[in-house]
């Protein structure tokens, strides 16, 4: 093979294979792979050879067949794109700090229910904790604001759990928080802090199953996942979202997402920010 032909180590996926492994993913995971041809065919390929594999109908029957799950969890972890970093989409941390949290204080009696939905390797989740330890500052003692942090792919989860990054992954922060909520390791990447790590609990949870939960959240990040759903799993991912929202409660979404304003009971605030109506003394 000469040197950099990569598209020789492609292994192809006929039609019909195709349309059976999109129909499953979608089917289980809500991701529309009708366009991600070639990214099956390239984040697959090598995981086929390396076992010996040499169709998709055969890597299927396996995938398919697994009772671990050991297959699955390889192969989610293959396919979900898990780009983030520290400070994306800052505009949502801004409205956090200036508008959501003061006017959830005046309701809220020392708890917050947070949700990082789709939380990749959990730079939103710990970023949201950050705005948190600034936000409440000394009287942090006095509220628990947990986050839940989850995720269908347990390599970022894992990740998320050690809280290490390059430094690339955090230069959008200020540099006082960088200097505040992070460790430097000998190797230059950075950690989380302890106190900032202690915040966020992570979890393995895919949003096609029915969400439970003891009390509604107060606040929902669920970015940059719902691009890669269709419209109607995305209205019906929104709705769950809705019912799951305490009255109050905020919905952040991506920026280059949208919610059919027609179909949801959210009131829209601003680009990608949502909130279910207040309800006078409701949660
Ligand atoms: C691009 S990352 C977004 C990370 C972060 N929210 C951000 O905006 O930077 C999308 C994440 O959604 C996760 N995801 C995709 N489909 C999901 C599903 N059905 N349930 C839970 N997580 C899902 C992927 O594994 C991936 O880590």
């Amino acid at each position: 093979m000469p040197i950099g032909d990569t598209q020789s180590c492609i292994l192809k996926i006929t039609d019909q294979e195709f349309q059976e492994l999109a129909k499953f993913v979608y089917g289980r995971y809500g991701i529309d792979l009708s366009r991600k041809r070639q990214l099956i065919e390239g984040r697959l390929s090598n995981t086929l050879r390396a076992k010996g594999i040499t169709s998709f109908s055969q890597y299927m029957k396996l995938l398919f067949n697994d009772n671990s799950g050991e297959e699955l969890h390889l192969f989610l972890n293959k396919i979900t794109t898990n780009h983030s970093y520290f400070g994306r989409e800052n505009e949502h941390f801004e409205f956090l700090m200036k508008v959501a949290l003061p006017q959830l204080e005046k309701t809220r009696k020392g708890d917050l229910r947070i949700w990082s939905a789709g939380c990749s390797a959990g730079q939103e989740a710990y970023n949201i904790a950050m705005v948190m330890d600034q936000y409440f500052g000394p009287r942090k003692p006095q509220w628990d604001t947990t986050i839940l942090a989850t995720d269908i792919s347990t390599n970022v989860l894992a990740k998320a759990k050690q809280g290490i990054y390059p430094a690339e992954s955090i230069k959008e922060l200020p540099e006082a928080w960088r200097t505040k909520y992070f460790n430097r390791l000998p190797n230059g990447n950075y950690q989380v802090c302890e106190k900032i790590r202690k915040e966020v609990v992570f979890r393995i949870f895919n949003l096609m199953d029915p969400f439970v939960y003891k009390k509604p959240f107060d606040i929902i990040f669920c970015r940059n996942v719902m691009i890669y759903f269709d419209a109607p799993t995305t209205n019906r991912t929104v709705e769950k979202f809705y019912d799951a929202t305490a009255n109050g409660g905020y919905l952040f979404i991506g920026h280059s997402e949208s919610i059919d304003k027609a179909k949801s009971r959210y009131t829209y605030l601003m680009p990608a920010i949502y909130q279910k109506q207040l309800i006078k003394g409701g949660r």
